[in-house]
């Protein structure tokens, strides 16, 4: 049985003033949601008011990225132990904004995902296929490299404790919902490639989230899905209300 996972992405949002106050009004609503990890990841300066505001709760907190080295002389980054010493237990990798914005490329998501592993944190390894891809036909093909060079590089162990999460770039932020059915076939596609690489019992215990345009009123012809292990959002999640309602759903 694969736990479900609801995150919650909140890209560059939100003060740590209001970061208390949301998970102040959040943490009562979804007090009784056992049936889903619940995780928040705000950006790097508010993750201490995070940690500190969901203490006593469920909600656990995560980095929206992190580099792969322990430290050193690299101006502006921030490592996976320095994500875990403040109280991290989550980070995502590999968003496609990352990789859009940020050069990010498969081989830097599998360093980043290594080193989020080593410091004791649960990466979220984003994928997810562009607007043309898609129109070309090549989802598939996009996904099956995506996972060659970003997530079978790992070992057995390390491929264990991570989480995907399924994002097609043309429908982040956009409105435009992925149906169940085509989130889901996308899942079958990435499920059976990481059962190519681990085998069929390892595929089949790891959790593939649904992230793009997920709000309270399709979440759960999402969740209905045998193939969508949770969702990972961005919009619908800085509101307590609308995040509580996606967790709940
Ligand atoms: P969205 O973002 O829910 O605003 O589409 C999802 C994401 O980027 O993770």
């Amino acid at each position: 049985m694969r736990k479900r996972v609801l995150a919650g992405n909140w890209k560059m949002y939100k003060t740590a003033a209001e970061t208390s106050a949301f998970l102040e009004a959040f943490a009562p609503l979804v007090a009784n949601a056992s049936h889903a990890e619940i995780v928040i990841c705000p950006p790097y300066v508010n993750l201490p008011a995070a940690v500190e505001a969901a203490r006593g709760t469920a909600i656990e907190i995560g980095g929206q990225d992190l580099f792969w080295l322990r430290e050193g002389a690299y101006t502006g980054e921030v490592s996976a132990p320095m994500l875990a010493a403040v109280g991290c237990r989550w980070v995502i990798v590999g968003h496609s904004e990352r990789r859009q914005y940020f050069h990010e490329t498969d081989e830097t998501v599998l360093k980043k995902t290594r080193a989020a592993l080593e410091a004791g944190l649960t990466p979220i390894v984003c994928v997810g296929e562009r607007l043309e891809e898609r129109e070309a036909g090549a989802t598939e093909s996009v996904l099956r490299i995506q996972c060659a060079g970003g997530i079978a590089g790992l070992t057995p162990e390390q491929f264990a404790r991570i989480v995907i999460a399924y994002e097609p770039v043309w429908a982040i932020g956009t409105g435009k919902t992925a149906t169940p059915e085509m989130a889901a076939h996308a899942h079958g596609v990435l499920r059976a490639e990481m059962a190519s690489c681990f085998g069929a019992a390892a595929a089949d215990s790891c959790r593939i989230l649904y992230g793009g345009s997920v709000k309270p009123d399709n979440v759960k012809g999402l969740m209905e899905q045998e193939e969508i292990d949770g969702a990972l959002v961005g919009g619908a999640s800085l509101d307590p209300q609308s995040f509580a309602a996606i967790v709940t759903y």
